[in-house]
Order: structure tokens, then sequence, then C-alpha cells
């Protein structure tokens, strides 16, 4: 068998620097706050950290618009706190995975001031012409700003392309010199240390030759036909492997590509095709997701069909990626738990849901606490661009209810996912002696790591026996996935892990009622295997053999 790679078996923890913790008390998350905490990370379990963008950025879109792909954010710190990050993460047996932001730049960065001043960068980017008649160069819609993709400058007699908002104007990867330096930057990186990359939106780097409008049938004339999965993609890709990663054989490259089928995403992982290691897809993250940011219900059956597709896709070959929140989504909890009356108990059926999965895990900080939707009760302190302009969009060309979009964007703001970490119960949270950046979630003194650190029964401390359940048991890291499709009670899911012969099943609840689940026939024993654990059990509370509680998990092992 060959050796498995690091990565293949790792728990990883996203981190939003801005929001995790602020050591020099600015009001704003920082590097140095991130070292203070890896003793925590480390008694956690987890084995790295992914980093949301550290880089030098006008913060348009949270650092996903990088200014300096070689200097770190003023407000973060500095490159030698980065340098120590990275030796004290080490230290702890902890990677560090950096963002490759390379679809687009800022428009302060200095290639984009070259081309603006029609200097020698002009062509890292996109640029066309409009039609004849003064007409934009193509219809394209962005389907996150619901805006045209294109822009003029003043100056200029040219659009440029940007898929995302105006100060991110996409690169042009078909440019040699600009793949050139993507490269240099990553090596630059590497050679620091970081262990991989996260590559943003990194299966939209192609871009249809022509630049063709889509047809005027298209949905919303959103583009994706012309730049999602474009062939060309798989040429840049396999050149980054030739020129960098080869170098680099433990480096992780992990993309994320929307709007992939398995088929897809295996073309890009296939280890034999050298190009990425994982891919990231939000098929059942984005299940309660309407269009024009409208919220729908989420009904667990389609929340679990999707992931088990995913999770036997290719006849198990896939090289999954599982995470069910991230700094784009709302809280996990909030999104699929029941937050008013069954938080503990959600949370941890849904961590044990995940974790016990197939694949790399992603946890995302605040996760291990059971943190909520951050419910503002001012709409204006919803300040993520993407917020703010789905509301707008809604408001003014849609003219939706305004109830209606508040109320969907309470659920489903990425602001949810990035407010401050709750540390303690102390003003601020812990995370900080002045006023954050982003205005506090209102539960914090219910809602902390202290507390949680002091009570056996907390998610935290589920969250700690939990990682290193799946860590000691080699079924969940190599083990094959099954589906379980026997009759069970409405609202139960459930999926079998196996490996010689140790057959391990897990028995969630989505609901907030109580079933049955046993007979006289002792069919369950005969089907699962005995008892092990539940989560009401870790958490204190009464757990019975025959049934299932409310947002109750119960792991079998045969
Ligand atoms: C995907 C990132 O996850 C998201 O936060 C960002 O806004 C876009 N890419 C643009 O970079």
């Amino acid at each position: 068998m060959t050796k498995r790679k690091w990565w293949q078996d790792a728990i990883i923890y996203e981190i939003y620097p801005r929001s995790y913790v602020d050591s020099n008390n600015d009001g704003i998350g920082d590097l140095m706050g991130i070292v203070s905490k890896l003793d925590y990370l480390q008694t956690l379990g987890i084995n790295a950290l992914w980093l949301c963008p550290v880089y030098e950025t006008p913060n348009v879109d949270s650092g996903y618009d990088v200014a300096d792909y070689y200097k770190i954010a003023k407000d973060l710190g500095t490159m030698k706190h980065m340098e120590l990050l990275i030796e004290e993460a080490h230290k702890r047996d902890i990677k560090i995975i950096m963002e490759l932001v390379a679809n687009h730049t800022s428009n302060k960065h200095y290639w984009f001031i070259n081309a603006l001043n029609k200097g020698r960068y002009r062509d890292f980017y996109i640029w066309k012409k409009g039609k004849n008649n003064g007409e934009l160069p193509n219809n394209w819609m962005s389907s996150k700003t619901g805006k045209s993709v294109w822009t003029k400058p003043k100056t200029d007699d040219e659009y440029y392309l940007h898929l995302y908002t105006e100060a991110q104007p996409d690169l042009n990867w078909s440019n040699r010199e600009l793949r050139t330096e993507i490269y240099s930057i990553m090596k630059f990186w590497l050679n620091k240390g970081v262990d991989g990359f996260r590559m943003d939106v990194i299966n939209k780097i192609a871009k249809a030759e022509g630049l063709p409008d889509v047809p005027t049938n298209t949905p919303f004339l959103y583009g994706e036909m012309y730049f999602e999965n474009y062939p060309d993609v798989h040429r840049y890709l396999k050149e980054m492997y030739e020129e960098v990663l080869v170098h680099y054989p433990d480096c992780l490259a992990m993309g994320q590509t929307s709007g992939v089928s398995p088929e897809q995403a295996y073309a890009y992982t296939n280890p034999s095709l050298k190009e990425l290691n994982l891919f990231l897809q939000f098929e059942h993250v984005n299940i309660d997701y309407g269009k024009e940011g409208k919220k729908l219900e989420f009904l667990p059956k389609e929340f679990y069909d999707s992931i088990m597709k995913w999770q036997t896709g290719i006849d198990n070959k896939l090289n999954n990626t599982v995470f069910l929140g991230s700094h784009d989504l709302p809280r996990t909890v909030s999104h699929y738990g029941n937050v008013s009356d069954y938080l503990k108990e959600s949370a941890t059926m849904l961590a044990t849901f995940q974790l016990l999965l197939k694949g790399t895990q992603v946890i995302y900080y605040g996760e291990e606490i059971g943190m909520t939707n951050v419910n503002y009760v001012d709409i204006n302190d919803y300040i993520d661009t993407r917020s703010r302009s789905t509301y707008d969009y809604r408001i003014n060309v849609c003219k939706d209810k305004v109830v209606d979009v508040e109320q969907d964007l309470r659920a489903l703001a990425r602001d949810n996912a990035r407010y401050p970490m709750q540390w303690n119960n102390s003003t601020f949270s812990g995370f900080s002696s002045v006023k954050p950046w982003m205005k506090n979630c209102n539960n914090y003194e219910q809602i902390n790591v202290e507390c949680q650190l002091e009570d056996n029964y907390s998610v935290l401390k589920y969250y700690k026996w939990l990682i290193s359940f799946k860590k000691t048991n080699a079924t969940f890291n190599i083990g094959k996935i099954f589906p379980i499709n026997d009759k069970l009670p409405e609202g139960i899911y459930g999926y079998r892990r196996v490996y010689n012969n140790i057959n391990y099943s897990i028995i969630c609840n989505f609901e907030a009622t109580t079933v049955d689940f046993a007979d006289e026939t002792h069919q369950v024993s005969s089907l699962y295997g005995v008892e092990i654990d539940s989560n009401y059990i870790k958490l204190g509370l009464v757990s019975k053999l025959n049934k299932i509680k409310p947002y109750e998990v119960k792991i079998y092992k045969k």
C-alpha cells in the first residue's frame, strides 16, 4: 500500500484571522493572536491551520483582494510574525495552509495600477473593447454581485473583466509571464515553510477564447459556462504541478472548485493526472440557497443524499474534503441544527456526522464551542460586501419585501461566520480589550471557550473526544463508507464505515422529536451491533437504548 499523505487523515482548522484573537489591542485579530492560541489548538487535536488571506489588502473582500502577495497585511502583523507562526505551529505538529488567491488581484496591486497606465503589466489582466454602439464587451452578469462583470476606467477605451467586485480584476492566465509570477509567489511561501495552499476559485482561472456572449436564455445571464472548469484550466494546473508542486511533494494543493460534478472533481484530483490533491465542492452546503440569495427550507434528506453522493462518488475513489461551515457560510449549528432548543445536542450530532465521514476534514473556528449565527438587530451591522450587494440587489432590482430580505440575510450572511471568536465572558468576548472591528454576537457570556473548558459536558469537551476517537480508529481514516439505506424512522440518517471486518454505524437524528429505534426482534443489534456511544451520554443527558432522542447520534460497532 502506498504511504498515506499527511493531509489524507488530517483535521484542518480554518481561521479567519481578523476575528480570532487581537494581541495588540487595536480591535483587529492578528497573527500573534493566533500564535498565542497554538497550545489550545494543539490540545484540541487538529493537524493543520488554514488561514484566510493574510496578505496586504485594501480589504474590499476580506483580503480576497490581494495588493501584495509578498507582504503581510499591516493590520495582521509582519513577516516576522508570520515566520514565527509557521515555526511555532510546526513545533506542535500543526501545518500551515495559506490562501492562494490567483484568479484576481486587488485593483490596488501594482500590476493593475501599471495596467491602468498601459504599462508592461497591461496584459496581466483581461481587457476588451465595448461593442460598436457603446455596449459592454459581452452580456455576462456576475452571480456574486448581480452586476455586469465589466468596468471601464474613466481614462480607458477598454473594459476590464472582474467576476467578483470591480475592486478584484481577473488575471489573464493565458499570459505565460503572469503564470510564472504566480509560481514564484508559491515558491516564496513554500520556502518559508508553509505546507500547502487553499486555491481560491481555482477552477475559474481559464476563460473561453473570445469571451462570447452567453445565450440569452441563460438564467440571469451568469457567465459560468465560459469560465468554470473551462478546459485550459487543466493545462495551467499541470504546468503549476511541473513548475512548483512536484518539487514540494508534501505540499497540499486544495482547490476551491464550485459547480463541479464528481467526474470533474476527479479530473482535478486523480493522482495520476498530477494537478490538485483535494477539491472543495459546495453542493451540500448550498442546498438551501435559492436564486439571488433567497433562503430555502433546509431538508435533511436532500443534504444527506448530496453528501452520500460525494462520499461514494467514482467508486469510493474521490478524496473528499468534508466541511459544513466556512467563512462564506452561516454557522453550522444555526444552518442545520437547532439553536433555540437543542444547541449542544445538535452541535455535537453534526460534528459526529461530519468528522466520521470519509476524507480530509475541515472545521471552522468557533464550531468547536457551537458558535451560532450572529443575529444582529440592526441590519446595518451586516457589513460584508456580498451581504450588502445581495441586500441592495433584492431590494432595488427584485423589489422583494424588506422583511423577507432581512430574514434571509440574517440566515445566510457571511457575517455570521466572521464575528469575533468567543474566548470568555469578559467585554468583547476575550477577543480584544477594545471594541472589535466587527460587532460581537450577544451570546458570548453563555457560549465561550473558558466556560466550556471547565464543563465536562460541553461541546468543546465533546469535540476533543471526537477528534481523538476519529484519529485513533483507522476505520475512520481508511475504511470504506456505505450509506445506510435500511428503513430508518423519518429524520434519521446514517452511514457505515468498514475496515478489516470492523464495522461502525453512525446513526443521527436530524429532527427535534424522539423516535423508537428498536423492536423485540433485536433488529438494531443484529444490523448495527453494540451501541458504544451517544452524544447524549457524553453530554451527561439521558440516552435510552431503544430510542433516539432529538439530535442524538448513536455509534454502533460490530
Ligand atoms: C471565494 C472565497 O471563499 C470568498 O470568500 C471570496 O469572496 C471569493 N472567492 C472571491 O475571492
